[in-house]
């Protein structure tokens, strides 16, 4: 039988199980990534692990989600990082040379090899046909020290791909279709592969902006096959020798299939607050707009700023619009530079902001209240962007180019037919401009040893768990309703300061949703008492934090209760010894109540034999609730250790 191109790289980088039967599969690591906010917490454990040099072939640590470095904390890990690179074998990425993943597929990513990132994005890479995932800081560092990284066996979900994209409708109108079509939900285990005609129609950095946002589906990765567009690519990225053709075989088998014409799409949006709640912007337009913001991993490339720069050339944005433009790394904000686009961004009345994540994580640009916000990146959760009553849009850099000159949500189109604005077809260019000056090699083995790690106040050893007791008794210390982002539980804006200091940033759990959550929790822990955190549907959606499992640990938290639970938080939950269980019946979930009592008698042993159910009972109501755990032999060892 042919294999798909997932498939194929998988099968390459096997070492444990089966591709076509079995529950799991382990992979070897070629390539990881760690960026700021993940990479000290995963440095930290690395140091724990006892490994003098990573063992991938290439490992980055990218400075760019806090770069703006409010107070000293953020400025004392980016120093950590720097000497902790240094000492152990890793590139290091300073601020000011871009998004991680804008700059991993611009200089480090190859066709063919497997990407462990600590970043629920690093599916960017599918688009220069790796093999990308997103993980927990935890199995990044396991993956530097050599360990394999375990998934899902996968599934393969083909999106054939005919026709080619119309003018004014770009790569994040497939990714919105698909997200139309697919929803965040009931898409985990499953990997997404593009095939057919259309895809030679797209660019590398095109493909990336749709596996990129292929991380708001759920599934475990996106990956674009490598033809002679990749090799373009790399070819004008000076890194030609790195290509090697990837294709499926014309007999390969997908479990599933669906097919999306590209010249039948139109542009499209995502309306406040879920990625998935996708129309058109015909649909849509003319509500007035506040603000528009322009950058990303997901829309930040060289194509995309001159998309831009080309549609506002010897225009002003709206008087009410506040317009903002990030580009997504120092090549494209030099290329940019250099041949006078950003000077078209600057005169239509964009501020230009750092290469770096910023608005897209809430570092700054925060909306007014009640405001509505196009933006270009990949995420809109209730209050991501800083202000809880904003109302937050996603789109193309072509309809937010539109929204922004209009003051109205606007489909792009109109731009041509209603102001003459002839729609800038832009290519990759010949040449990038090739400039690593930011990104700062590893020492030597032997110098390697005499260097010394920076440590500032703020860095504190990361906590280990405790085992899974006989009987867990405990209380629900919070229940909580569908679609918590990891950013509901362990929240990021200034608070991500305190990502290298445990106990104080565990004093923030669920802070926006039950400020009084954290108290309470310890309160229990001091008593003794376990716990219980109950959730709905999608539980733990959104980003790869770890830390929206690590601090619910420091603070006694033993089990997750919940509908569903999303795939990088439920492992992110196994290494650090949490059990995700999920209610048999999921009308269950109405019966128990935040205070309750609970019990849960043998769960050391159900875990050891391996039962698949426990039986909850609620001490405080006098009734029984049953529960399922869908775990691995491997997983329930390691929450049998209280973590990994
Ligand atoms: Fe950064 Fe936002 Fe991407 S935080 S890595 S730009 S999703």
């Amino acid at each position: 039988m042919g294999l798909t191109v997932a498939q194929k790289i998988l099968k390459e980088h096997l070492v444990d199980g089966d591709l076509f039967s079995g529950d799991e599969i382990g992979i070897k690591i070629d390539q990881t990534l760690t960026q700021d906010a993940t990479g000290t917490m995963a440095d930290l454990q690395f140091e724990q692990m006892g490994v003098d040099r990573v063992k991938t072939e290439v490992s980055v640590s990218y400075i760019d989600h806090k770069t703006i470095q409010m107070g000293f904390e953020d400025a004392d890990d980016h120093t950590y990082l720097q000497t902790f690179a240094k000492k152990y074998g890793l590139y290091l990425s300073k601020a000011g040379n871009g998004i991680c993943h804008q700059v991993h597929i611009e200089r480090v990513g190859a066709p063919g090899k497997t990407l462990l990132g600590s970043d629920s994005h690093t599916p960017t890479g599918g688009g220069i046909g790796m093999i990308a995932i997103g993980a927990g800081g935890l199995d990044v560092a396991s993956a530097m020290a050599g360990m394999p990284f375990y998934l899902p066996r996968p599934k393969i979900l083909g999106v054939h791909l005919t026709g080619k994209l119309n003018p004014w409708v770009s790569a994040k109108d497939v990714i919105l279709k698909l997200l139309q079509i697919l929803s965040t939900k009931g898409n985990v285990g499953w990997i997404v592969e593009y095939f057919g005609k259309g895809v030679k129609t797209l660019t590398v950095p095109e493909r990336g902006t749709i596996t990129n946002m292929g991380a708001e589906l759920g599934v475990t990765t996106s990956v674009f096959p490598s033809d002679e567009e990749t090799k373009r690519f790399l070819e004008a990225q000076g890194r030609g020798e790195q290509w090697a053709p990837l294709e499926a075989d014309p007999d390969a088998n997908y479990d599933r299939i669906i097919e999306i014409n590209l010249s039948e799409l139109e542009p499209m949006i995502a309306q406040p607050h879920n990625p998935d709640n996708v129309v058109t912007v015909r649909e849509v337009e003319g509500t007035p707009v506040d603000q528009v913001m322009i950058g990303s991993c997901t829309n930040s490339s060289y194509k995309d700023g001159k998309t831009v720069a080309e549609i506002v050339k010897g225009r002003t944005v709206h008087p009410n619009v506040s317009c903002g433009y990030a580009p997504g790394s120092k090549q494209v904000l030099r290329m940019l530079a250099d041949e006078g686009e950003l000077s078209h961004i600057i005169a239509a009345g964009f501020r230009v902001l750092e290469s770096a994540c910023g608005f897209c994580i809430g570092a700054g640009q925060a909306p007014r209240n009640n405001a509505i916000s196009i933006r270009t990146n990949n995420r809109n959760f209730y209050g991501r962007s800083g202000t809880v009553t904003a109302k937050i849009y996603l789109v193309s850099p072509e309809t937010a180019a539109a929204c922004a000159l209009t003051g109205v949500i606007t489909d792009p189109r109109d731009l041509e037919s209603k102001f003459g604005i002839n729609y800038p077809k832009v290519d990759i260019p010949e040449k990038f401009t090739i400039d690593d000056s930011l990104l700062l090699p590893p020492a030597a083995p032997e110098e390697a040893k005499t260097i010394e790690l920076y440590k500032g106040p703020n860095i504190v050893d990361p906590p280990s768990g405790d085992p899974m007791p006989k009987d867990l008794e405990g209380q629900v210390a919070g229940k909580f309703g569908d679609k918590i982002t990891t950013d509901d539980i362990m929240p990021a804006g200034d608070l991500l300061k305190y990502r290298s200091n445990v106990p104080k940033y565990a004093e923030y759990v669920f802070v926006k949703r039950d400020p009084t959550f954290a108290s309470r929790c310890l309160e229990n822990k001091k008593k003794g008492v376990w716990n219980i955190i109950v959730g709905g549907d999608n539980y733990g959606q959104g980003s790869s934090r770890e830390h929206a499992a690590l601090c619910p640990m420091y603070l006694g938290v033993k089990a997750v209760i919940a509908k569903a639970i999303e795939r990088i938080h439920r492992a992110n939950l196994i290494n650090f010894g949490i059990i995700p269980l999920t209610f048999k019946n999921p009308d269950d979930y109405e019966k128990i109540d935040q205070g309750d009592e609970i019990k849960i008698e043998g769960i050391r042993k159900a875990l050891i034999d391996g039962t698949g159910e426990v039986v909850l009972k609620d001490v405080t109501k006098g009734i029984e609730i049953p529960l399922e755990y869908h775990l691995t032999e491997r997983e329930r060892k390691t929450i049998l250790a209280g973590g990994k």
